[in-house]
């Protein structure tokens, strides 16, 4: 099949290159001119662990082609996927225009019957909408049918995940929809769940919704752990044994980030308050969150007076490991207000530091190795599990100034640390103190 998919973001070019690795002709289209010369390279604007590879090999069997053009992406295509960027308006609403403007070039240049396939994360009823909005701008007599296909994809594991995937959602109104989008993703091997167009809009939010709740949730336990001396590792593999509960996302640790969870948590409330639902519980995991993010401030500004030219190694600044996202991460939150505080901040991340750089306050300074960063450091900070982090050498602490550790992603077994010399907050678990911690601070 032919198939077109405008925007080459993050969901655009993964689904376009996973498409193209089933056999399919592939046309990826963006606006943004530079991006696509870069791609038709084979070089990824994204750090995505495989994407690059499967990017050249299909481009070298003329399976996948890059272009600016519309009309060259849509001409004689079966189905075209709008995967654009929904981004957030203030009031945390979901900013259609891009999926409409696509939606209206659409009219505009197809002149056979096509799919439309909405990939985009859309607020429910948005895909009748742009059905509405094709059908009152259509001039030619064509069929035009709008799909739903929310994706699921997780950023680090992405092209695994679109040939491994629980399920492939598809919101439809028609048999004739159903058939081809199958067609499609047979080759894929996954589950197809079919369902109607508002449904699968709903699936994507209520999903990201109980998976940001889940991570919130045991936030929570954790830090009642530390309070009552129990250690949340344990609690969640405790829990997690229970197939209803299951152990996947309990991992406790500084919240959630990147550019999904806290965007469609806040349009789901917002989806909610339009039809005058209060969602309590959804508002209550988006509060623990913020909260979560601000932890180790608390913990630090507890166990210091004053963190006025105290010395700080902060490892890990995506928002979580093997992807250079800077997204909602932690670590903005962290380094400005540390920064607001007189402290003096070293930062290493071992790919998101160029992205940091775009966002991360001025007055910082980055390190090219964990142990450049741990130098004369009075504190260090963990804010990402990179395996690179969490295989770090307990020598490399005991050489910092004062070897005190703040691990928001409990990145170390605390049996391992007990004689250390080292000491070692941790996320709802109990503080490791070194023995001799007078004789040493
Ligand atoms: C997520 C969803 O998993 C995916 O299905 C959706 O399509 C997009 O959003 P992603 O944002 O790539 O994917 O990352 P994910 O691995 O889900 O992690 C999100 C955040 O939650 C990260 O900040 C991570 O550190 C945090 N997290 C995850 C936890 O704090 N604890 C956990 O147990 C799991």
């Amino acid at each position: 099949m032919k198939i077109a998919v405008v925007g080459t973001g993050y969901v655009g070019l993964v689904t376009g290159v996973s498409l193209s690795e089933i056999g399919h002709q592939v046309w990826c289209i963006d606006i943004d001119t530079e991006k696509i010369e870069m791609l038709k390279k084979g070089k990824s604007p994204i750090y995505e662990p495989g994407l690059s590879e499967l990017m050249q090999k299909n481009i070298a069997q003329n399976r996948l082609t890059f272009t600016t053009k519309h009309s060259e992406g849509f001409q004689g295509a079966d189905v075209i996927y709008i995967a654009v960027g929904t981004p957030e308006n203030e009031d945390g609403s979901a900013n259609l225009t891009y999926v409409e403007d696509v939606a209206l070039k659409i009219v505009e240049l197809v002149t056979q019957d096509t799919i439309v396939v909405i990939k985009s994360t859309v607020p429910v009823g948005t895909n009748n909408r742009i059905q509405d909005l094709i059908n009152q701008h259509k001039e030619r007599d064509l069929r035009i049918e709008i799909v739903s296909n929310p994706e699921f994809l997780k950023e680090g594991t992405a092209i695994y995940d679109s040939f491994h995937g629980d399920r492939i959602v598809i919101g439809a109104s028609s048999k004739y929809a159903f058939k081809i989008l199958e067609e499609i993703n047979k080759p894929f091997g996954i589950p197809i769940f079919q369902t109607d167009i508002r449904s699968a809009e709903m699936i994507k939010y209520a999903a990201n919704a109980f998976l940001a709740t889940k991570i919130s949730f045991i936030n929570e336990i954790a830090n009642i752990c530390e309070r009552v001396e129990a250690d949340v590792e344990e609690v969640a593999r405790g829990i997690g044994m229970d197939q209803r509960i299951g152990n996947k996302f309990l991992k406790a640790g500084i919240g959630y980030g990147g550019s999904c969870f806290p965007k469609d948590t806040k349009a789901l409330l917002k989806i909610a308050g339009v039809v005058d639902y209060d969602f309590e519980l959804l508002k209550g995991v988006i509060m623990v969150n913020k909260n979560q993010q601000e932890l180790l401030l608390q913990k630090l500004n507890n166990r210091f007076d004053t963190l006025k030219d105290k010395r700080i190694a902060i490892l890990g600044l995506a928002f979580k490991p093997n992807t250079d996202d800077m997204r909602e991460a932690a670590s903005i939150v962290i380094t400005e207000e540390l920064v607001n505080q007189g402290a003096n901040v070293v930062v290493y991340d071992p790919v998101a530091m160029e992205n940091a750089k775009k966002v991360l306050v001025p007055s910082i300074k980055y390190a090219s190795s964990v142990e450049e960063a741990l130098q004369e450091a009075e504190v260090a900070l963990i804010l990402t599990e990179w395996d690179e982090i969490k295989k770090i050498d307990i020598e490399s602490f005991r050489k910092m100034k004062t070897p005190i550790v703040f691990d928001g992603r409990n990145c170390f077994d605390l049996e391992s640390l007990q004689k250390s010399g080292i000491e070692y907050h941790s996320i709802g678990r109990p503080v490791v103190k070194p023995e001799i911690a007078n004789a040493l601070f």
